[in-house]
């Protein structure tokens, strides 16, 4: 159980906030780069409680500004992209994607008033088909290269899930649940087989010897031990982020009570060679969870029909903010206990000016992270569940890895 207090320094994520903080020390994916196009060059997007428009301009720059301008506040959604960047609808200040204002078109030729006006800026990266914004304090450090998102052996797709309308950590605390797995996901979770449970209460429960968590550099594994000897290890990478078979299931807090979440999912080559990727990854747009798609609990009802679909059910009922101090937590939430511990312990880093876990700032050191994903993919082949890439890409021979 939380107080009011430590519920709120862990959850908020608006400028300034505690949770905040170390949010913005990481590079975020914040949209879909084939969505900007020259038909629609523009688009509005939330990210961490900021209204922002991601634009490009007419010689391919990509920019992420505050959406409301710096002259008297209209919306740079509307705005004219053009070759310098981006000019409000309202009364054509032009600003580039720094944030620069180029041009005050009303003001009289000789001015110099443009000078004076800076418009809020991040830098945006494209990776892996979505482009990424860092919205902390320079200098920018690097895209850590988690296996899921570097490897060669394979092709990479991307999974739009419904937006998830409740806070991102009740997602994160999820990572760390692994109890909920053989109860909730009793149905439908693809390792059960064709058995049926014997008891629905309890679900595949009686599977499990044991569930352990241990910190690593970039997150926390929960291991989950079965009876019959099988052991699977998932990671939580710090600090948004769950691996959970050759999937990262990326959060991003859009505000403090709405949270976009796409998947990033590793597809191995059929034998193990590299694969040319062509282009960005394939995206697919997954339907709503629940009818009607934008009600909150208890006006939305969800179908349960799909693991993804229980999950969301589970976090948003949680409330739009789970309220934390009326929780009880058991034995079976330690998991969620080291990761609140975690967090406070990276929050108050940033707080003495230090950087939080996992960032990566040195060239030398940005080698692929190895997230144990060969252990994961070698469970999933047996099982059945591994989607191997095929179709029309590009072969290249073991002996062209290099
Ligand atoms: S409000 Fe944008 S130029 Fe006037
Ligand atoms: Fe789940």
């Amino acid at each position: 159980m939380l107080t009011n207090e430590e519920n709120e320094f862990l959850t908020r994520v608006g400028p300034g906030t505690p949770a905040g903080e170390p949010l913005r020390r990481y590079w975020l994916p914040v949209s879909i780069a084939k969505e900007l196009t020259d038909e629609n060059p523009t688009q509005f997007v939330r990210i961490l409680g900021e209204d922002l428009v991601l634009f490009r301009d007419k010689t391919g720059r990509v920019g992420l500004l505050e959406d409301r301008c710096s002259h008297r506040g209209a919306s740079l959604v509307y705005g004219r992209v053009e070759e310098r960047g981006i000019a409000c609808a309202y009364h054509g200040w032009l600003y580039d994607v720094e944030g620069n204002c180029l041009e005050t078109p009303p003001e009289p030729a000789e001015s110099k008033f443009r000078l004076t006006i800076k418009q809020k800026a991040y830098p945006v990266k494209k990776f892996i088909g979505l482009y990424w914004a860092y919205m902390g304090p320079e200098p920018a450090p690097l895209i850590p290269k988690y296996d899921v998102w570097v490897r060669q052996d394979g092709v990479r797709r991307i999974i739009l899930q419904p937006q998830l309308d409740c806070n991102w950590f009740q997602a994160m605390e999820n990572s760390v649940d692994p109890a909920h797995l053989q109860i909730l996901h009793q149905d439908t979770a693809k390792s059960r087989g064709s058995r049926a449970a014997s008891s629905t209460t309890r679900g595949f429960t009686d599977d499990i010897e044991s569930f352990d968590f241990y910190e690593v550099p970039y997150g926390i594994i929960k291991k989950r031990t079965y009876k019959k000897g099988l052991v699977d290890e998932h990671p939580l990478i710090f600090p948004n982020i769950n691996r959970e078979g050759n999937t990262t299931q990326i959060r991003v807090p859009i505000d403090d009570t709405h949270t976009w979440h796409v998947f990033i999912r590793f597809e191995p080559s059929e034998d193990g060679n590299r694969i040319e990727e062509e282009g960005d990854p394939p995206v697919e747009y997954l339907r709503a969870y629940k009818d009607p798609p934008e009600a909150l609990h208890p006006l939305a009802r969800f179908r349960l029909n799909e693991v993804m679909a229980q999950d969301h059910m589970a976090w948003e009922t949680q409330g739009p903010i789970a309220d934390r101090s009326q929780e009880r937590l058991a034995t079976s939430d330690r998991g969620i206990v080291l990761l609140r511990e975690i967090l406070k312990r990276e929050i108050e880093k940033v707080q003495r000016g230090q950087d939080p876990k996992g960032i990566i700032r040195d060239a030398a050191q940005h080698t692929m992270i190895d997230t144990h994903l060969d252990e994961t993919l070698k469970q999933m082949a047996m099982s059945g569940r591994l989607q191997k890439s095929v179709g029309a890409r590009f072969m290249i021979n073991h002996e062209d890895r290099g």
